[in-house]
């Protein structure tokens, strides 16, 4: 008899690697919180918006009651806002949840599911946490290859992960070839469209991704209010589908898996376009800023069209972690992206002005020490 426990499939899982708390970084590093710019995790630089944590403070009074676990009022206001009907909405403890609770629905053991090289790192975790079969397609540019990810549908596969833009990457595929590829995609594949950094849109690659769902019974899209909209501390992330995946969705997700706070704060941010601008405006002047230091610094980089930025720093195997150990040690958090086959390179997310500025200079002086060995 094994004297393991757990199935294979859950024992081969990699835990996700989390960006490293300011805490944390603080105590193993002997530095002042106070001073630690962190870069990691692709957060808000503003934080929670005011309307948000009014509306909190107003629904912490509830707190000793469960929240609606049909989340009403914050469907109501998605709906409006997306024309869907309320019942093609599902709630999510963070989209991470909705991504999860997909896999679950739709795959069962055995059956396979396809998403690109370097993608979100949490499509390989619902994979492996169904025990499902994975399809990894090579990247094209560092991004997702369609025609690629097309060709590679087996006659099992049950689901098709799409990051647009992609997390770590940023990388953009446009709007008419995410239709063609539902277009052509089997009507028993669920597309599962994960849109957690469209809010950063520029206005000429934005696409109306909800008037697709009304097309296309196997198209599930999923959004956060973890980036744009600052509050991915409380977990909230939603997914937009026809009835017949909803459904389905709704019996697998825990009963009350969005708390009171994170209900109440949604509704207000989503109603917060100030907020939502003023986070959109300082994003692309932070891509800005990074890209004209990058280039000053002949680094390289990947076109980005989220909130992060993706940069080589080095050319050896070693270069991300040496680089994110220098970093470190100057109080700047950023994200090694080694466990996505990318060692070379480092994730560095969108911050204020000032925030950038700390982390090109310490940039600047990890690599000239580098350089001086
Ligand atoms: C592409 C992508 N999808 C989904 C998520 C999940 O975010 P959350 O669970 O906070 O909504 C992330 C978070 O980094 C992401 O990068």
């Amino acid at each position: 008899m094994s004297k393991q426990f757990g199935p294979d499939y859950v024992r081969a899982i990699a835990p996700y690697q989390a960006g490293k708390p300011i805490s944390e970084v603080a105590r193993e590093f002997g530095l002042d919180e106070e001073n630690i710019v962190k870069l990691a995790s692709n957060e808000n630089p503003f934080g929670v918006p005011e309307s948000a944590q009014q509306a909190m403070v107003r629904a912490a009074a509830e707190l000793g009651r469960y929240p609606d676990a049909n989340g009403f009022e914050l469907k109501q206001a998605l709906a409006k806002r997306y024309d869907v009907p309320m019942e093609w909405i599902t709630l999510g403890n963070g989209s991470n949840d909705i991504l999860e609770i997909a896999a679950h629905a739709f795959v069962e053991r055995g059956q396979s599911i396809v998403y690109a090289q370097y993608s979100f790192a949490v499509y390989a975790l619902a994979t492996q946490g169904v025990g499902a079969r994975h399809i990894v397609v090579p990247a094209k540019d560092y991004g997702h290859d369609l025609e690629a990810m097309l060709d590679a549908i087996e006659d099992d596969t049950r689901l098709v992960f799409i990051a647009n833009p992609n997390n770590p990457t940023g990388t953009f595929v446009p709007g008419s070839e995410i239709e063609a590829f539902l277009q052509k995609v089997p009507p028993n594949v669920v597309v599962v469209l994960d849109e957690a950094y469209n809010e950063f849109l520029a206005e000429e690659d934005q696409y109306e991704s909800a008037a697709w769902v009304r097309q296309y019974p196997n198209l599930l899209v999923s959004r956060t209010f973890s980036k744009a909209y600052g509050l991915a501390g409380l977990r909230v992330g939603f997914g937009l589908a026809q009835p017949a995946l909803t459904d389905l969705m709704n019996r697998i997700r825990q009963p009350f898996n969005v708390n009171s706070l994170a209900q109440a704060a949604a509704i207000a941010a989503l109603n917060d376009t100030e907020f939502l601008e003023k986070s959109a405006k300082n994003n692309a002047a932070g891509y800005r800023q990074f890209v004209e230091a990058f280039e000053q610094m002949g680094l390289e980089y990947v076109p980005s069209h989220g909130n992060f930025v993706l940069v080589k720093v080095g050319n050896d195997l070693a270069a991300g972690a040496r680089i994110n150990l220098a970093l470190l040690k100057q109080g700047v958090i950023v994200r090694p992206v080694g466990n996505y086959g990318l060692p070379e390179w480092l994730r560095i997310s969108i911050g204020l002005p000032q925030e950038n500025a700390v982390l090109i200079s310490a940039l600047q002086k990890a690599l000239a020490e580098g350089r001086d060995q």
